[in-house]
């Protein structure tokens, strides 16, 4: 939810024209986090006439309703307007940028980010998260005579600074955050502070990048501390911050996942860290350089026309990266003392013995991510034999559900940093269960506060709708199963097949993908469609509700998910000649069931999908019933929904493109959903 970027730099004051393109540039990257209105401040100096001296003026905000593309021409213009005006040369040392998913006050031009303090902009701030405190604040700042201009949380932030900045001074952001309730990553800037940049984030992510090698070395730091303080600081010439990596990386690889309670401030050549600890100790802190893995290929479309697109077509080698190194996929010969241990899930080592004593587990998660859980929550349970609850991240802390010290609770999250399930881990730990997370950040708020887990290793997803995380978070959950469950020699055969199978999934799951204009002409005779409904059950309740989600979500056509076994419960009624309903028919236990399903479809004239495996016979007469056939490989039954989503990912892309709609950015979402 919302992305926010910031460039600093020292001494050399950098052309304008550089410091916008990063700005835009990291804004692009960030789009998919926020779309309803996107801004940006910086600081313009210009060249005096007089004595030809650089010369600072107030930050210039530009801000509007749209997509960075159009904010990118609006501030060109004024730029170039002012130029011609001035004939004076631009120069820039900070900025500042924001791109904006709307949680409080509608998307405006007043309501968007960078948001000052007063007209002069002696406080700019960008914000992503809430303030929850933001009404008691506001009516304290009303009392003392500020007048508010925006209807936003964040406005209190920057009218706050002035305020204590009439006040006292000095130790300024850190004395606003003290006051500040619930989640924020904020960068402000201020006339009063020319040339620097204060960072700071609680429960909402951040990352700086720094592009000259640091090297640390003690001096005393202005502003913010008393010049007596020893305080850790660090050299950097180039500090880029954003919300997540994809903004940075084409910069430099050296980042900093700042920490809660972090604040940083970029001033006279280097940075500092200081962190509040939730309490009024200021302590300076020295925190981990990491190198980023990612490369620029990985967050650009490379021939695609769409993320998404591309997304679904990477599955065969996202899911082959998801088991690299953890699986073995040659059977060990009998005999060998390994027999057993064909699955390697480093993450699990320490705590594995007490996965496999809990007294239950529960996978917590939210949208696409829970879906994943349902489809390999059979796996788990048979592997396991212990009872596996699926809890939606939200439900769950709506209803302070029981948690048990000897439960162990998993944790799935794409991005890690979604706040409903970021809540329930909090609670779940604060409750003494087992927290295990499943990520597809590193260095995300899930994977640093959960005891143990397993990275996804599927590569950046940035279409905003999870496709190819989905598939791997399936494959994680079961090697996990099959892990916990290698001491059980009555499992073997099973186990062995299903990582048989295993290594046969990337090569399936292309085949599949040459689906792809099949899918694309289904989609164009369900292109005007009103409403399109999917059945399925056992593992593959998973796969109808997740292949609604993508045709709601992308294509924004209204679409169930249904179990097939409570059909005649009620959707039955729903059902006529204009209904089209894709049912999952793969061949497994549930296939007589599954069948019977379609008679009682077909008996009700139903317009009928079937997916189901190919050279199934049994599935010919009902295309000669004018039942259309989807055909995908057969794999063992835990592993089929991995393939049968795909072709649903694909009839949900296509559908959205045919239909004319953002297939990247839908309608009134955001990719990390970092509020509650
Ligand atoms: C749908 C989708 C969402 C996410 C959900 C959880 O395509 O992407 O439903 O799955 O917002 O996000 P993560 O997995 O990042 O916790």
């Amino acid at each position: 939810m919302c992305g926010i970027v910031g460039y600093y730099t020292y001494n050399v004051r950098k052309d304008l024209q550089f410091v916008l393109d990063c700005l835009f540039n990291g804004l692009k990257r960030l789009e998919y986090r926020g779309y309803d209105s996107a801004g940006v401040a910086f600081d313009v100096d210009v060249i005096s006439e007089e004595n030809g001296v650089f010369e600072s003026t107030g930050p210039l905000i530009v801000k509007e309703v749209g997509k960075v593309d159009a904010l990118e021409r609006m501030t060109y213009d004024i730029v170039a307007r002012d130029q011609l005006d001035l004939k004076r040369q631009f120069r820039s040392q900070v900025g500042i940028a924001h791109t904006r998913w709307a949680t409080h006050g509608p998307p405006s031009a007043v309501n968007s980010h960078p948001i000052p303090s007063d007209p002069e902009g002696q406080f700019v701030v960008v914000h992503n998260g809430i303030i929850t405190n933001y009404n008691l604040l506001k009516a304290f700042l009303i009392k003392h005579g500020e007048v508010f201009n925006t209807e936003t949380d964040t406005e209190v932030i920057p009218k706050l600074c002035k305020f204590v900045y009439d006040r006292l001074a000095e130790k300024l952001v850190m004395e606003v955050l003290k006051k500040l309730e619930g989640a924020y990553a904020v960068l402000v800037k201020s006339t009063h502070y020319p040339g620097e940049l204060v960072a700071c984030k609680r429960g909402s992510p951040m990352i700086l990048g720094i592009k000259e090698e640091p090297g640390a070395r003690r001096t005393s730091f202005s502003r913010l501390h008393d010049a007596a303080d020893t305080k850790w600081r660090h050299e950097a010439i180039e500090c880029f911050i954003a919300s997540d990596a994809s903004a940075v990386i084409e910069h430099t690889k050296r980042v900093i996942v700042l920490e809660d309670n972090d604040v940083l401030h970029l001033c006279s050549g280097g940075y500092g860290i200081y962190n509040t600890g939730g309490d009024d100790v200021e302590e300076a802190v020295p925190r981990v350089l990491l190198t980023l893995q990612m490369e620029v290929e990985q967050i650009m479309k490379g021939g695609y026309d769409h993320f998404m697109q591309k997304e679904i077509h990477e599955q065969p080698e996202s899911l082959l990266q998801t088991m690299r190194g953890r699986v073995q996929f040659q059977r060990p010969a009998v005999g060998n003392p390994y027999l057993n241990q064909r699955i390697k899930l480093g993450g699990l080592a320490e705590h594995g013995a007490t996965i496999r004593r809990c007294r239950r587990i529960l996978l917590v998660a939210c949208g696409t991510s829970f879906h994943a859980c349902l489809a390999a929550r059979q796996t788990l349970e048979e592997m396991c034999e212990v009872p596996v609850s699926l809890e939606l991240a939200s439900d769950f802390l709506d209803r302070r559900g029981p948690i048990f010290r000897d439960d162990t609770c998993m944790f799935l999250s794409q991005s890690g940093e979604t706040a409903d399930t970021l809540r329930a881990l909090e609670y779940a730990k604060a409750h003494g269960a087992l927290c295990v997370g499943v990520t597809n950040t590193v260095g995300s708020a899930i994977s640093r506060m959960t005891h143990c887990g397993v990275h996804l290793n599927a590569g950046y997803e940035i279409g905003v709708a999870s496709t190819k995380a989905y598939t791997s978070q399936i494959i994680v959950i079961t090697m996990m199963a099959l892990q916990l469950a290698e001491d059980s020699i009555s499992k073997r055969e099973r186990r062995d097949t299903i990582i048989d199978e295993l290594g046969q999934l990337p090569g399936k799951v292309r085949r599949v993908l040459m689906l792809d204009s099949a899918m694309r002409e289904l989609a164009e005779q369900l292109r005007s469609v009103n409403s399109l409904l999917f059945f399925g059950r056992g593992y593959n309740y998973a796969t109808v509700l997740e292949a609604a989600l993508k045709v709601k979500e992308v294509a924004l056509i209204h679409s169930e998910g249904m179990l097939a076994g409570e059909m005649k419960h009620g959707p039955l009624a729903l059902v006529d000649k204009h209904m089209p309903i894709v049912v999952v028919a793969t061949r497994d236990g549930m296939l007589k069931k599954m069948e019977s399903v379609i008679q009682q479809l077909l008996a009700r004239s139903a317009q009928l999908y079937i997916l189901c495996n190919e050279n199934d016979e049994s599935m010919k007469q009902y295309e000669e019933k004018g039942c259309k056939l989807i055909q995908v490989p057969q794999t063992v039954d835990c592993l089929q929904p991995v393939i049968n989503i795909v072709p649903l990912q694909l009839l949900s892309y296509h559908l959205t493109v045919l239909r004319g709609f953002n297939v990247d950015q839908p309608r009134n979402l955001a990719k990390s959903v970092t509020v509650s």
